[in-house]
């Protein structure tokens, strides 16, 4: 269905403006690298406290993922993105305001409720406003979104570095974005499909009306209210044998994505560049706005390729390059002490090129493929597993990095990401389907059909497959 020129221009307006919390994702995730450097100047801190006030977000987001399916469908997209808005400003209020560390901590955890509320929502929201020829792009741009979030932060660390309480500022200016979201979400529409799931339809139409060529709205409508008088999914039923493979590649996903080591930089680049030999605090800040700059253009290059090239080509590289830039990073550490300092500028293009081939692979691809893999019955169930996972795992990589540092030394420490790369490497080599240019229903269709993970993406139905297609149970 085409969307008129205006109508399209509203959905980008309104997606824009969702994907603030994207936005606000990055920025409160990537923030805390240079805050950090200036939270100990005001307070004792020990190598845990540190983790806690990196990882207090991260707490908050897999708490806040856990709840997000549920509050969504009861309250609604719109009051859940307005609620999001509201934990978005309190929490920043009280981080930047507080007087002791655990202030700082219910700050941030209020923060990681938000963003991991946000980060299930605003997907959501999106695809569902959005019209079906432009879905994948409007997905992909929230990912822009928490890239230019994170980019944001880096240079809001840079700018206040010469300033006293810098810290709080850093986290303080937060504020702008989250009010935009609160001011933007108390005009924007509900989702339709929600309305209808609510019984109101009228509500809907309207909607839709503005979204919509006035000729497509019945049949828009009809398929709506279709795709809801089938089965409605139970929690048990994503423990089903036939749903189990793509539920397990979904975690396993959320696994590699952070198990890779990723917000190892991006949530302590300068601690790693200060490591490295780059000694002064600001010119590690300056290095690391080179991060979030890279990561936003490699980002970009994956919004137009992903479809051009195809999901597998772009994973199987990004993860080669990764583990070499990891394994490259693991023996400058190594010969560190030589104080060669050629060996300081070779971490810094380990760290980069680790960046780009992230961006344009992983990072893009895992919010892509979670939202492509699951049957549309339980989509909602099993993408707050994924995201969950997610969540999780970047709180259990980013909780336990600076102890990993003291214990096992950079050297040892990179080595293991490297190594978990490696094998991430070979899973995705054999087990990741081709999802490019295959309807949604097709993949689910392949699922159905108990297709191995690798061939789910296949465009062409297979014959002599399993005659008999597993049917959720229907609840009255
Ligand atoms: C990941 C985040 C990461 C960001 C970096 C996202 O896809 O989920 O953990 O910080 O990419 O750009």
């Amino acid at each position: 269905m085409e969307a008129t020129s205006t109508s399209r221009s509203l959905v980008f307006l309104i997606s824009g403006i969702a994907a603030m919390a994207g936005l606000l994702f990055g920025f409160d995730t990537g923030i805390i690298s240079g805050a950090l450097l200036f939270i100990e100047n005001d307070f004792i801190l020990s190598i845990q406290m540190k983790e806690w006030i990196v990882s207090s977000v991260l707490f908050g987001a897999m708490t806040g993922s856990l709840f997000s399916g549920k509050l969504t469908d009861s309250v609604g997209r719109r009051h859940t993105m307005l609620l999001i808005s509201g934990l978005f400003i309190s929490g920043t209020l009280i981080a930047s305001l507080a007087t002791t560390v655990s202030l700082i901590l219910v700050g941030r955890l209020i923060i990681g409720l938000a963003i991991g509320i946000g980060s299930y929502t605003a997907p959501l929201y999106i695809a569902e406003i959005s019209p079906v020829q432009l879905r994948g792009a409007l997905v992909s741009l929230n990912q822009l979104a928490i890239t230019i979030g994170i980019l944001t932060s880096y240079l809001i660390n840079y700018s206040f570095t010469h300033s006293h309480g810098s810290w709080r500022w850093m986290f303080g200016i937060g504020i702008i974005p989250a009010t935009l979201l609160s001011l933007g979400m108390i005009f924007l529409p509900e989702s339709p499909r929600w309305l209808i799931k609510k019984n109101q339809t009228r509500r809907a139409i309207d909607i839709l009306q503005k979204l919509l060529p006035k000729e497509t709205i019945v049949h828009e409508v009809a398929s709506i209210k279709h795709s809801l008088q089938t089965a409605k999914p139970r929690f048990r039923d994503i423990l089903s044998p036939w749903i189990r493979p793509v539920l397990f590649l979904g975690a396993l996903l959320g696994f590699i994505q952070q198990a890779t080591g990723i917000n190892t930089i991006i949530y302590y680049a300068p601690t790693i560049f200060k490591l490295a030999g780059f000694h002064d605090t600001s010119s590690s800040i300056l290095a690391t706005i080179g991060i979030g700059v890279v990561n936003v253009a490699a980002t970009i290059f994956a919004v137009f390729y992903l479809d051009q090239l195809g999901r597998r080509p772009l994973l199987i590289t990004g993860l080669i390059g990764m583990a070499l830039s990891l394994l490259g990073l693991s023996l400058v550490f190594l010969f560190i002490d030589a104080n060669l300092p050629s060996l300081r500028w070779i971490a810094m293009g380990c760290t980069f090129s680790f960046i780009i081939c992230f961006a344009f692979s992983l990072g893009a691809i895992l919010w892509l493929v979670v939202s492509e893999i699951f049957p549309l019955d339980l989509r909602g169930i099993a993408m707050s597993v994924a995201v969950f996972s997610c969540w999780f795992w970047n709180f259990a990589v980013s909780s336990t990095f600076l102890s990993l540092l003291n214990t096992l030394g950079p050297s040892h420490t990179f080595l293991l990401y490297a190594i978990l790369c490696v094998f991430s490497l070979i899973f995705c080599y054999y087990k990741i389907p081709e999802t490019c240019g295959v309807t949604l229903e097709q993949i689910e269709e392949n699922i159905r059909n108990r297709l191995p993970l690798r061939q789910i993406g296949q465009p062409i139905r297979p014959r002599n497959i399993g005659t008999k297609r597993p049917e959720l149970q229907t609840t009255s």
